[in-house]
C-alpha cells in the first residue's frame, strides 16, 4: 500500500483522551485488582504499585469510575468517610463493601497522574445525589457534602472535570432502562443541577449511534452537554473461551469501528451541535465481557445459584484469550479514533485492569497483554497532529462475517506529525502476508527512520504468567527508506526526522 501525506494538511489535533481506560465494580477490577491491601505491591492507601507504575508508563490520561451497569444502583455516599456501608450490587448480584469510594479513586488518579472521570447514578440515584456528588468533589467548603469531604481529611476540593450522567440507561439490561422519551428530561434536570454546582464541569450523558435516541436527548438536553457517550463491544463471548479467529476480528476492525461513530456525528451534525459537542466513546473492547446469567438472563424459571453467575466471571482472567487479534483490534480502533479526531475526543478502554483489560493481575505480579503495548506505543510514539493522508495500491482482505461479505485493507495507517518527527501508526491485518508500506515523503526533507514493532509468533500469541510471546521490538535510527515491510498480524509506529 502507497501512503502520501502533506505536513500542511492538517486533518485536526488528537486529543490524548483518547487513549483512557475504564475501571469498574466488577470481578477483580477494583478488589483484587488495583486496590488491593493485602498485596506485597500494595502502598499504604492499599493500590498495587506495580499497577500503577504500568499506567503511568502508557501514560493513562483519564479512567471512567465507578461504572458501567454497576453505577446504576450504587449510592455514592456509602462509600465515603470513616463508617462506609456495604451495599448488594444490583448490576453484579455481589456486595460491594465500599472500602474503594471516591476519595480512594481520586487518590489513585493522582498517583496515575490522570483526569477523573465520574459516571453518575441515573438507574436509582437522581439529580440531587449527582449534584450532591459534584458539591462533595468540587465546592471548597461550601454546603453539608463539601464540609463533609474536609472532615473525611480532603481541605482542598477533588476538582473533578469530567462527568457523565448515566450508563446505558437506553438498554433493557440497565437498572433504570428509560424510554428515549423519559431520557432528555432526566438529563436535563440532571445537567442543571449539576451545572448549578459547578458550572465548569464538563458533562456526558449515555447516548447511542441510533440518531432517534441522540435526537431526543440533545433536544432536551443538548445546551448542556460537551460530550455524548457510546459505547460497543464486537466479539461476542460463546462460552467465555471460544473467541473468533483472527481472520473474523479483522472483518470487524474497520466500518464496524467507524460506523458508530458516523451516526453520532450525522446526528450532531444535523443539530448544528458537532462544533460543540464531542463524542466519547467511553466503554470499548473487541471483546464483550463474561458474565453468563447476569445483566439480562439472570431470572429463569429455575432460580440460579452463585455458582452458575459468579464463577463463569473467572474466565475472563484467561490470558490464552487475549492475542494478536486484540492489539491489532484495538489499534485499529485508535486509528479510528484518530482519522475522527474533530469530533472524538475520548475513549476508555474498557476495562484497564483484569476482565478484557490490558493488565492482568495475579499474587505475584502483572501480565501486560498485547493490548496494553498498543497504549504504550500509541501514547509515547504518535503526534498530537494528525495528517490528511492519501492511499492507493491497498491490497485488501475480504471475508464473510453475520452474512455479510466484507473487504478491508490488508494495512491500515494513520500519518501524525509533530515536533519535527513524523509518527505513522501501522498495523498489518493480514494474518498470513507480509505487506509493503510506502510512504511518499516528497516535499519533506527527511533523513532517519526507526520502527517499533509489536507482534508474536503467530496470530494466536499471547502473554501469561510464565509466558512472554508478544512484545514490542524497536530498530535503531536508519536511513530513510520509501518502502517499509510489514510482518503479518503486526502493529507498528515508524518515526521519521
Ligand atoms: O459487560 C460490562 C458492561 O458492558 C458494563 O458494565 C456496561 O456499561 C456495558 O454494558
Amino acid at each position: 500500500m502507497k501512503v502520501t501525506s502533506n505536513i500542511k494538511s492538517v486533518l485536526g489535533k488528537a486529543d490524548k483522551k483518547i487513549y483512557g481506560h475504564f475501571l469498574e465494580h466488577f470481578h477483580r477490577q477494583v478488589y483484587g485488582g488495583v486496590f488491593d491491601p493485602d498485596s506485597k505491591f500494595a502502598d499504604n492507601d492499599g493500590f498495587r504499585t506495580d499497577i500503577i507504575e504500568a499506567m503511568k508508563k502508557i501514560n493513562v490520561p483519564i479512567i471512567r469510575w465507578p461504572g458501567g451497569c454497576f453505577v446504576s444502583s450504587y449510592h455514592w455516599k456509602n462509600g465515603i468517610g470513616k463508617n462506609r456501608i456495604p451495599e448488594f450490587s444490583k448490576a453484579w448480584r455481589v456486595e460491594e463493601p465500599n472500602l474503594f469510594g471516591t476519595d480512594e479513586y481520586v487518590k489513585l488518579c493522582k498517583k496515575i497522574g490522570c483526569e477523573p472521570y465520574i459516571c453518575t447514578n441515573a438507574g436509582t440515584g437522581s439529580p440531587e445525589e449527582m449534584s450532591d456528588w459534584v458539591e462533595y468533589c468540587n465546592l471548597d467548603d461550601k454546603g453539608y457534602w463539601a464540609k463533609n469531604r474536609i472532615s473525611n481529611g480532603y481541605a482542598e476540593p477533588h476538582n473533578v472535570k469530567y462527568w457523565s450522567i448515566g450508563n446505558e440507561n437506553y438498554g433493557s439490561w440497565e437498572i433504570g432502562a428509560w424510554s428515549s422519551d423519559q431520557w432528555g428530561p432526566i438529563v436535563r434536570e440532571s445537567a442543571k443541577m449539576m451545572l448549578k454546582v459547578d458550572s465548569t464541569i464538563e458533562l456526558s450523558a449515555a447516548a447511542l449511534a441510533d440518531p432517534s435516541w441522540n435526537y431526543r436527548l440533545l433536544r432536551d438536553a443538548g445546551k448542556y452537554l460537551r460530550w455524548i457517550s457510546i459505547h460497543c463491544y464486537w466479539a461476542e463471548n460463546f462460552d467465555g473461551i471460544n473467541t473468533l479467529d483472527f481472520s473474523k476480528v479483522v472483518l470487524l476492525s474497520d466500518k464496524s469501528i467507524s460506523d458508530p461513530i458516523d451516526k453520532a456525528r450525522a446526528t450532531l451534525t444535523t443539530l448544528g451541535l458537532d462544533k460543540k459537542i464531542r463524542i466519547a466513546f467511553d466503554e470499548w473492547n473487541l471483546r464483550f465481557w463474561y458474565h453468563p446469567r447476569s445483566l439480562e438472563s439472570f431470572y429463569t424459571d429455575k432460580p440460579l445459584t452463585e455458582d452458575d453467575y459468579l464463577s463463569p466471571r473467572d474466565l475472563n482472567d484467561r490470558n490464552q484469550t487475549y492475542t494478536m487479534s486484540d492489539a491489532v483490534f484495538s489499534a485499529c480502533f485508535l486509528n479510528t479514533c484518530l482519522k475522527n479526531c474533530d469530533i472524538v475526543g475520548m475513549a476508555c478502554f474498557s476495562p484497564i485492569v483484569n476482565t478484557r483489560g490490558a493488565i492482568f493481575t495475579y499474587k505475584d505480579g502483572i501480565v501486560l497483554r498485547p493490548s496494553y503495548y498498543v497504549f504504550d506505543l500509541f501514547s509515547n510514539y504518535m503526534k498530537d497532529n494528525i495528517l490528511n493522508s492519501w492511499k492507493w495500491e491497498s491490497e485488501t482482505l475480504e471475508g464473510e462475517y453475520h452474512g455479510r461479505q466484507i473487504t478491508v485493507d490488508a494495512v491500515d495507517a494513520v500519518v501524525s506529525y509533530g515536533d519535527g518527527v513524523f509518527a505513522v501508526s501501522a498495523v498489518n491485518r493480514d494474518e498470513n502476508h507480509s505487506h509493503v508500506l510506502e510512504l511518499d515523503m516528497t516535499d519533506t526533507p527527511v533523513s532517519l527512520m526507526r520502527i517499533h514493532t509489536l507482534n508474536g509468533q503467530d496470530a494466536n500469541s499471547y502473554n501469561d504468567v510464565e509466558k512472554t510471546e508478544v512484545s514490542v521490538k524497536t530498530s535503531e535510527w536508519i536511513h530513510f527508506k520509501k518502502s517499509v515491510t510489514l510482518e503479518p498480524h503486526s502493529v507498528n509506529i515508524i518515526e521519521i526526522k
